[in-house]
């Protein structure tokens, strides 16, 4: 997609992070938003801070967890601004899995993890892909995934990792079928980094819904961002810190030179890719590493 101009995007998980950085992007390129967010409150003051930025805003409650809470966004979307051009499925949460065995996870957090980062990315692409197909305009669904989505070495955090990996290859199945209809829609995995993004990813059990809930409190609140930057350090690895706002402009540039696999250049990152595919390759077992 070469002309942005007048489109219309709808941003799950718009309220914060890399989404609403998302948004910010794109809006500079003459887009209009419909920002969707389980969380109300932030999500009323992000869309009034982007309209007072002089950005066409919408903003509308959904927990991406439910199909028709979706459905109902696409058809808020097209009676809002009467089209929709651009899909971010991007809402996701994490739960605290640093002190924690596999063994151990509580299917609670599997679920919560599941239903969010999986079906709510299931829930976007059946409640939009029909409509982007059916009006034939060129079109971009954009899916957020994770370096620990399948491209790093032995995650740590095997309930988010898995979870992460099922985005990738949904989206690679979708790039593929959306090539085979002809349409001009098209399908990228974002993974945002090459570091850790500077986000609200950590403190994400502000949005743990009722009927998933701890099964036993944490001893512990999860680890912070210093907290997680000390794990990291001791564990011999270096750290640094990614704004969501060159995560935005990976995922917008990407869009406009149509590029699937959305990776950040970093050589960091590449050797971390490279590690893993050519260990599996050479049939090594997977070396300890953090993640
Ligand atoms: N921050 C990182 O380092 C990092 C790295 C890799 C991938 N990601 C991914 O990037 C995406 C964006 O996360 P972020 O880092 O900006 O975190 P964030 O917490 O700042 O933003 C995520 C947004 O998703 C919303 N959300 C949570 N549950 C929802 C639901 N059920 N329905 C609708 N919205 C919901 C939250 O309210 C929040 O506004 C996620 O998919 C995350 O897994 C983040």
């Amino acid at each position: 997609m070469k002309d942005f101009s007048g489109k219309v995007a709808v941003i799950t998980g718009g309220a914060s992070g890399i989404g609403r950085a998302i948004g910010e992007r794109v809006a500079r390129e003459g887009v209009k938003l419909v920002l969707a967010d389980v969380e109300g409150a932030a999500l009323e003051r992000t869309v009034a801070e982007l309209r007072g930025a002089g950005v066409e805003a919408t903003g509308v409650v959904t927990d991406v967890r439910k199909p028709a809470e979706v459905e109902a966004l696409a058809e808020k979307t097209l009676s809002t601004y009467g089209g929709v051009h651009l899909v971010f499925n991007n809402a996701g949460v994490g739960t605290d899995e640093t002190r924690q065995m596999l063994w151990q996870s509580p299917e609670n957090d599997w679920r919560w993890v599941l239903d969010v980062n999986l079906f709510g990315v299931l829930n976007g692409i059946k409640a939009f892909v029909p409509i982007l197909l059916e009006r034939g305009e060129e079109a971009h669904v954009v899916n957020t995934s994770s370096g620990n989505g399948g491209l790093f070495p032995l995650p740590t955090t095997p309930i988010y990792a898995a979870v992460k990996a099922a985005v990738t290859c949904v989206s690679e199945v979708l790039h593929a079928q959306l090539l085979m209809t002809g349409a001009p829609v098209k399908a990228s995995v974002l993974f945002p980094g090459p570091h850790l993004v500077r986000t609200n990813i950590f403190t994400a059990h502000r949005n743990r819904p009722a009927d998933a809930p701890y099964q036993s409190e944490p001893d512990a609140p999860p680890p912070t961002f210093d907290e997680i930057k000390v794990m990291i350090e001791a564990a011999g690895l270096p750290f640094a810190v990614t704004e969501p706002a060159e995560v935005a402009e990976l995922a917008f540039q990407g869009i406009r030179e149509d590029r699937f696999w959305l990776i950040p250049a970093s050589e960091d990152n590449d050797a971390r890719v490279r590690e893993r595919m050519e260990g599996i390759l050479a049939r090594e077992n997977p070396p300890l590493k953090f993640m």
